[in-house]
């Protein structure tokens, strides 16, 4: 298959990555894993309320409550996690350049008003393996920093069927997502972004 990459703050991007039906596969996808595991608002360390709904497929899901941020086996309310998707398996073994198939799918919706500040990705234990990202529904605006905190940032609009991998340098690199146009794609009725994020945990 033809595809473009670009590469940003060392994040290698590829938009348009999914065709509009693989796109809607998805979706239908990850509505089962958010009815299996219900989206929920994880809380900081700190006692804040994140503004993204998350929820996770996979062996292990990402949490965060007042102990901390940790990949748990089980989610908040006690079940287990759904798999990963094969649709979603599948981008991860033609992009991520490993052997590896990931631990973890992390689900995260953005709402009108949802944002994600800049913060690492590393709760994991091996940062020689990628993080990989596809985005559905409406466009973010997804800054990419430094490894330290700080310095100058680059900005890029993400859009439905974009596919990011955070490998290498990048892997370490602040990111985020300043803020949606909401209502920009027609993927979700309802408007609203789907972020899935794939990640080797241990
Ligand atoms: C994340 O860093 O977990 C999400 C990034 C995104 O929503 O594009
Ligand atoms: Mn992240």
């Amino acid at each position: 298959m033809d595809f473009n990459r670009v590469q940003v703050q060392g994040f290698d991007i590829y938009p348009d990555y999914l065709s509009p039906d693989v796109q809607s596969r998805m979706v239908a996808d990850v509505r089962l894993i958010a009815s299996a595991a219900p989206l929920f608002h994880p809380i900081t360390p700190s006692g804040r309320k994140m503004s993204v709904r998350m929820t996770s497929a996979g062996r292990v899901g990402w949490v965060s409550d007042r102990r901390g941020y940790r990949y748990d086996r089980v989610h908040p309310d006690g079940m287990s996690w759904p798999p990963i998707p094969d649709s979603i398996l599948t981008v991860w073994r033609d992009l991520s350049g490993t052997e590896r198939d990931p631990d973890c799918c992390l689900v995260n919706f953005y709402g009108e008003a949802a944002r994600m500040g800049l913060h690492q990705d590393k709760d994991e234990q091996d940062f020689s393996q990628p993080v990989l990202s596809i985005s559905l529904g409406d466009d973010a605006l997804f800054r990419m920093g430094n490894v330290e905190r700080g310095g100058p940032t680059k900005s890029v609009w993400l859009r439905s069927g974009d596919v990011v991998v955070m490998g290498g340098e990048a892997r370490l690199r602040h990111h985020g997502v300043d803020r949606l146009r909401f209502g920009s794609s027609p993927l979700l009725p309802n408007g609203g972004r789907i972020n899935l994020t794939l990640r080797v945990v241990d």
